[in-house]
Order: C-alpha cells, then sequence, then structure tokens
C-alpha cells in the first residue's frame, strides 16, 4: 500500500489520524515547523521526501472569531496553503483528501445539508475554508474534500474541554440554544478518513456524528456524562440563551447539520450517535 502523508499533525484531528491509523499502512506525520502550507517549497520539500499515494490535509487557520480581524492569515493557510497541497499532490501523482467545515454554509435551512447544497458562507472562516476546497477540488482532479462540524477531541481546545473547565470553577453557565449542528468527535471523523483512504471516492462527502444538537443541549449532555463518570463532582445550573445574549466578532450558522448518508452508504456502515461518541472521549480522559 501506498506510503500516507499526514499534515497538521499536531492539530485535534492530526492527533486522532495518527493514534487511529491502521497499522498495515506506511504513515508519516508532519506538522508545524517542519512544514508550512503557505510555503510551497516546504511542501515539495517533504513530498519530495516521503513521495506520498496519499496526503491528509487536517492543517488549517481554525480560530473562527479572529479570523475576522486577521482576515489575510486566514486566507492565506485556508485558501492558498489548501490550493498548494493541491498543486503539490497533483504534480506528484498523490490523492489529497481535505478537510473542510459546516461553516461554508449560511445554515437558514432546517434540513440537513447534502454536498451539493448551496454554500453561502457568513464568517471569514467560511469563505476562506470554501475557497480552499474550491482550490483543492479545481487542482487535484481525483482529490477528495471531507466536511465535518463541531470536531472535539481530548488533545487540544475544543468545547467540551471548555465546558468540563467552566463547569468545574462556576456556579451556572448560559449557553447558546439557536445554533445547532451536530457534535463530531474527532477520532470517529479520523476513522472514516481511513475508511476513506481505502475507497476511490472523489468530489465532496460529508462527516460528522449522527444525531442533532445546539450547543445549549451539548453543554447539558457533557454535564450529564461528565458527572456520571466522575470527572466532575457536582451540576451547576446550565441555560439556555440567544446568540444575540453572547456576541461573538464571526457570524455562525444557526442550522449546520451535515447530511451524512452518501458517505455511510460508501463505508457500509452508520456513524455513531454522538452523545455515545462524547460519552467515549469522557472516558478516555478521566
Ligand atoms: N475544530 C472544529 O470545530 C472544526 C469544525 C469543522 C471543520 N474543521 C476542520 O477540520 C480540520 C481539522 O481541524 P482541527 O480542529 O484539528 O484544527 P486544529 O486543532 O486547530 O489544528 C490545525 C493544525 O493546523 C496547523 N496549521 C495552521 N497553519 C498552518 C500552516 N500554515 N502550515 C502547516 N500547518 C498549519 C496548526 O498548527 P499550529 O498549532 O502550529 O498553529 C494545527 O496543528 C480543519 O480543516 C478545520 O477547518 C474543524
Amino acid at each position: 500500500m501506498n506510503r500516507v502523508l499526514i499534515v497538521g499533525g499536531h492539530g485535534q484531528l492530526g492527533f486522532e489520524l495518527q493514534r487511529s491509523a491502521p497499522r498495515d499502512l506506511d504513515v508519516v506525520v508532519v506538522g508545524r515547523p517542519e512544514i508550512d502550507i503557505t510555503d510551497s517549497e516546504s511542501i515539495e520539500r517533504i513530498v519530495q521526501q516521503y513521495q506520498p499515494g496519499v496526503i491528509i490535509n487536517a492543517a488549517a487557520y481554525t480560530a473562527v472569531d479572529k479570523a475576522e480581524s486577521e482576515e489575510a492569515l486566514a486566507w492565506l493557510v485556508n485558501h492558498k496553503g489548501a490550493e498548494n497541497l493541491a498543486a503539490a499532490a497533483a504534480r506528484s501523482n498523490s490523492r489529497l483528501i481535505h478537510v473542510s467545515t459546516d461553516f461554508v454554509f449560511e445554515g437558514d435551512n432546517c434540513t440537513p445539508r447534502q454536498p451539493n447544497d448551496a454554500v453561502l458562507p457568513r464568517s471569514v472562516y467560511g469563505k476562506s475554508k470554501l475557497a480552499g476546497e474550491s482550490a483543492v477540488l479545481q487542482q487535484a482532479q481525483n482529490a477528495l474534500v471531507v466536511r465535518t462540524s463541531w470536531l472535539y477531541s481530548s488533545h487540544g481546545q475544543n468545547f467540551v474541554k471548555t465546558m468540563l473547565r467552566l463547569m468545574g470553577e462556576r456556579d451556572s453557565l448560559g449557553i447558546v440554544v439557536d445554533q445547532v449542528g451536530a457534535p463530531t468527535w474527532a477520532n470517529m471523523l479520523a476513522e472514516t478518513l481511513w475508511g476513506l483512504v481505502a475507497t476511490d471516492a472523489t468530489g465532496i462527502y460529508h462527516c460528522s456524528n449522527n444525531g442533532v444538537a445546539s450547543w445549549y443541549d451539548f453543554a447539558v449532555a457533557i454535564q450529564e456524562e461528565a458527572v456520571s463518570t466522575g470527572l466532575l463532582q457536582r451540576m451547576i445550573a446550565v441555560t439556555p440563551i440567544k446568540s444575540e445574549a453572547y456576541p461573538l466578532p464571526a457570524e455562525r450558522p444557526a442550522y449546520s447539520v451535515l447530511d451524512v448518508s452518501a458517505t455511510e452508504q460508501l463505508l457500509g456502515r452508520q456513524f455513531p450517535h454522538w452523545r455515545e461518541s462524547l460519552r467515549l472521549m469522557l472516558l478516555e480522559i478521566q
């Protein structure tokens, strides 16, 4: 089997890809400073060195709110960086698997979004990621773009870890209830990406845990599961609030649930419900 190169190896997804890598694959993991996807020469050097058959891009500018004031950097990494990787993949005849986001959708609907549904990102992050998707699909004929949503993992900073910290420190929390999505364990996404490596799928696919939640629902579940596994010692009051009561620089889609049925069909299995994956992640960090 060809070598698989994971780019962005030190992020949440990169970490999960590394630890769930199938033993029979030759997997190389690179992250900064070894590779900077905004620098074509550093990509070329790594691709020449490892000659991968498949490149998985888990590198991105992911600071959604900061991107509103660091627009040029977000575009450089998420658009130009993705384009650079796709060009290198095309030159070396490697297959690129590129990860993208539910934030490419406007979020004004309330049915799960299909891969080919109309996109209309509202934030700098979403716009820069959409431009990255387009560049990848244009540059590399056999590229695969996998959109995911609301990622969390035991590694790195994310909503679950923030909730655990705040629930340990405070007596009450107000959490946004009018944004709905599908929380996704990066480990589940990583296993799906390994499944997709073994297919010859091209184009856009979606991968998230099944089920739907508001951030409020997710927070309530995190607390319930964390108390039951002993990660938290007591329950605090968690109340639903509207987005306008918690203003953030970046506009988020109100509804960004991804339709994952095509990916499930391709892989011949259903993705677990988000609550089941949340429980496994919390058991892991217990
Ligand atoms: N997090 C979410 O909720 C979420 C939701 C939907 C989709 N996604 C997508 O899922 C993918 C993985 O996200 P994640 O949560 O694992 O992100 P993450 O934890 O922020 O990791 C991103 C990684 O990219 C690296 N990186 C940033 N700029 C780079 C550059 N110029 N060259 C090389 N590496 C660079 C970062 O390195 P440094 O640590 O050195 O900055 C970091 O290790 C991304 O494509 C993201 O857009 C994420």
